[in-house]
């Protein structure tokens, strides 16, 4: 089969690195680049990390509102698609990226393939999910990580063509594990850190980095905790960070983003992580290590049910009292699959493209 792959933001590279690896043994790979991400340490360091290749395309659309970055993508991606004519579309997650790839490709009636399906916060202020309810309504195969996803498609009627593979960053993480000997004595060094004696924190969602006061509260209430903090910074709160003035305290080592390797070694070492990243949370649950998450709501509530995740929103006072008190349980039922997602998803992919290629004529 000829297909074509659309990535655009950190976390689909990581995802893409993971089937890539299984699909071009089998298949031809198309890989097309948004540009959605496009700094160093936000993009080429996961291709390199990731021994993902090089794009074929890159769209270089950038930054810019919702509609102009993914109006911009959809021609783009359009493109691509009149001129490669893929068997199908392969669409991962749910940023702007993976909604215009699902818009382009249906339009066309080449059929989409939504790695990450299912997902669902039940809140739809957030872009992330109008970007998972389109793209799922789109999809002609809809590859799920966990059972909760595949019931949120039920609820919804979308039962056809639905998937249970487990999660392929869980693959991601455990080809990098195997190859990071050595990142993280290199990190504690660099930090001056002992393991398991500091926090890692991320800040990203709009919904923490585009309210100034809940953005400060945050930072503030990390300022005030008693432990070392190394956060890697995303250019969306560096941008705030800058404009606030915000004094960090020598404790809290705000840093640029770091590439995957380092940061699963940054997270495997450390007492415990609070984020209000998806990706983060599952990181943190298969490396073991207790996490906060600063959000009301998460798509991954397996980690919350298993105990080792909490929900403790944007107020300073819950994640202070929190960040001390809280001890997950001895258990730690295993999650999302057992590493072996990828090779799932490109099976269902060859088996399904007579299936999908009908559904599209009728
Ligand atoms: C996007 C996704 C989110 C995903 C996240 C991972 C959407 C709606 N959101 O959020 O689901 O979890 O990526 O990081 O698609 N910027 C740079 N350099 C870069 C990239 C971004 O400076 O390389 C700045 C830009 O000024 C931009 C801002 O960061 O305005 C936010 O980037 P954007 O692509 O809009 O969304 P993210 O917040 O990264």
């Amino acid at each position: 089969m000829r297909i074509v792959s659309i990535v655009g933001a950190r976390p689909q590279f990581i995802k893409a690195a993971a089937i890539s690896r299984k699909l071009r043994q089998r298949h031809e790979e198309f890989l097309v680049h948004t540009g959605q991400h496009y700094d160093y340490d936000m993009s080429g360091t996961f291709f390199e990390g990731l021994e993902l290749p090089q794009p074929n395309v890159n769209l270089g659309v950038g930054s810019g509102t919702h509609a102009a970055q993914t109006g911009k993508m959809l021609e783009g991606i359009e493109d691509v698609l009149l001129a490669e004519r893929p068997d199908c579309l392969l669409i991962y997650g749910d940023t702007n990226t993976t909604l215009a790839g699902a818009l382009a490709a249906s339009k066309l009636s080449i059929p989409v393939v939504h790695v990450e399906a299912g997902l669902r916060s039940f809140n739809r202020s957030m872009p992330e999910e109008i970007n998972r309810v389109v793209a799922d309504h789109l999809s002609d195969l809809l590859l799920c990580p966990s059972e909760t996803a595949v019931n949120n498609l039920a609820l919804e009627g979308v039962t056809q063509n639905v998937h249970l593979v487990g999660d392929v960053m869980l693959d991601a993480l455990n080809w990098t594990r195997e190859r990071g000997a050595g990142a993280e004595a290199a990190l504690l060094d660099r930090f001056g850190l002992k393991k398991k004696q500091y926090l890692v924190a991320t800040l990203h969602r709009s919904e923490n980095t585009d309210d100034p006061i809940r953005f400060g509260g945050i930072l503030e209430c990390l300022n005030s905790l008693d432990e070392p903090i190394v956060f890697p910074v995303h250019p969306r709160a560096r941008k705030l960070i800058l404009e606030t003035k915000f004094q960090p305290m020598p404790d809290l080592h705000l840093i640029e983003p770091l590439g995957y390797l380092e940061m699963v070694a940054l997270i495997g070492s450390a007492r415990l992580v609070l984020t209000d990243s998806g990706g983060l949370q599952k990181e943190a649950y298969w490396l073991g290590v207790p996490c906060l998450t600063m959000r009301n709501e998460t798509e991954w509530v397996e980690t919350v049910q298993a105990g080792w995740n909490v929900l403790v929103g944007p107020d300073p006072a819950r994640i202070a009292g929190t960040v001390k008190s809280f001890s997950p349980p001895g258990e730690h039922p295993t999650l999302y699959g057992d590493g072996t997602a990828a090779e799932k998803c490109v099976d269902l992919i060859g088996l399904n493209s007579e299936p999908m290629a009908l559904a599209v004529r009728a």
